[in-house]
């Protein structure tokens, strides 16, 4: 079993008795553990039987600077592969559904993009009840999964539904969505952001693209074990663990450095908005509207800049190549010729006169478009989720090809 990366997150309830069985589970498998508590969860279970099990410091408190100068409370919610809550009380589910970060265990599970798995424990009538109903419906709503929780007699005194998952249930479950490692071995070059052209010393040509699509592409194929190379365009977007990024400002940037490890690549995903043009002569210094003359406009001439994905499908080789395409109107039919000029292997189309699709938010309305034709339309998905589907193909095509 190849190493992954669980973050356990322990609530405030009988049943953390059972973490450190199911945290040396996670070991025995060959998984790297860490894990954070509540603070009512120091009073079920030691955080140093914790610590010495997962050979790593353990944290409860959100504001503890010695802590959190070991490892901050965002960089362990990227770390993580997996976060698993367990016990899950009534008290963490509640918080965790309305949102609120009141403390390290809630601030994590806010930050973090890592699938979640929930494992309830709590009295039958608690779990039960309206409330509770509701915030776990809330929590699966967003995608989060829950294992158990079991019926049986309760700590409280109660029989019924309440008890937590055994560890080696909690663990089975993990694995699932721990998911596949398909892509180790493989070696994908992916783009992102929009490019910037420059037009004199301050001022350039841009778009809205964030990065943020490119960025999700990347993150789920290093979690799914391929090693990443990310060509980013301007964004303020920070680093991702285990992607090696390259930066780079202007569409001729982007090409040199994707021509540069394409060689290496297996894979290769463009989700930059990289620009179509440029101006042919950017001045070397500031253009002053004064030396234009008195109301007189600038005409820029622009250049067309080097189709990047066409050039990488020009020297494909068993390479599989994915492009992008933002479309506001005439969607498929302008995938459809865009696939067909480029010659990538699928193309994404995004409809970005959707709501809460496109350019620089976190979700995305996408149709894969296909070689032979077919279109798969996907429902609005969280930009993470659109490139692990989006993965899914590429890995089938790989599996394919070999
Ligand atoms: O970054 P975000 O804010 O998350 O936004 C995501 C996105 C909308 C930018 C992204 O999902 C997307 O659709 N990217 C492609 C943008 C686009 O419209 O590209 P295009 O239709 O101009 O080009 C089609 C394909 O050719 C793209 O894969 C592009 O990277 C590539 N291309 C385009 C021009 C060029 N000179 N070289 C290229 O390689």
């Amino acid at each position: 079993m190849a190493q992954r990366r669980i973050l356990v997150a322990v609530s405030g309830g009988i049943a953390a008795y059972k973490i450190p069985e199911l945290v040396r589970m996670f070991v025995r498998a060959g998984h790297e553990v860490r894990c954070v508590l509540t603070p009512a969860a120091t009073e079920f279970v030691s955080p140093l039987v914790l610590q010495a099990l997962t050979g790593q410091p353990v944290r409860a408190r959100l504001f503890d600077a010695a802590e959190e100068g070991a490892i901050d409370h965002i960089a362990l919610a990227d770390w993580a592969d997996l976060l698993l809550v367990a016990p899950a009380t009534a008290d963490v589910l509640a918080r965790m559904a309305s949102g609120m970060a009141n403390d390290l265990v809630t601030t994590v599970a806010l930050a973090t993009r890592a699938p979640l798995l929930l494992a309830p424990a709590m009295n039958v009538n608690m779990w039960r009840h309206p409330a509770t109903r509701h915030n776990v419906a809330t929590l699966l709503e967003r995608g989060a999964r829950c294992v158990g929780p079991g019926t049986g007699l309760l700590a409280c005194g109660w029989e019924g539904e309440g008890r937590m998952s055994e560890p080696s249930e909690i663990a089975a479950h993990a694995e699932l969505l721990l998911g596949a490692r398909d892509l180790a071995g493989k070696r994908v070059l992916v783009t992102a952001g929009g490019t910037r052209e420059r037009i004199d010393a301050v001022r350039f040509l841009g778009n809205r693209s964030s990065g943020k699509m490119g960025f999700a592409v990347a993150r789920q194929a290093a979690r799914r074990g391929a090693e990443v190379v990310l060509v980013a365009g301007p964004t303020s977007l920070p680093d991702l663990a285990g992607v090696r990024r390259i930066d780079v400002e202007s569409a001729l940037e982007m090409r040199d450095a994707v021509l540069a490890e394409l060689p290496r690549a297996d894979v290769v995903v463009k989700a930059a908005a990289v620009a179509d043009f440029r101006p042919a002569q950017p001045a070397a210094q500031k253009i002053r509207k004064e030396e234009l003359g008195e109301g007189r406009g600038l005409a820029i001439d622009l250049v067309q800049n080097p189709d990047i994905l066409a050039e990488v499908c020009a020297q494909k080789g068993k390479r599989v190549v994915v492009g992008f395409a933002a479309e506001s109107h005439d969607v498929i039919d302008s995938a459809r010729r865009k696939l067909a000029r480029k010659g990538c292997d699928l193309l994404v189309a995004n409809d970005v006169s959707a709501a809460q699709a496109g350019f620089d938010v976190d979700t995305n309305t996408v149709s894969f478009v296909w070689p032979g034709g077919e279109v798969e339309a996907l429902p609005p998905l969280s930009k993470d989720e659109v490139a692990s589907q989006l993965l899914d193909r590429v890995s089938k095509l790989l599996e394919d090809r070999s």
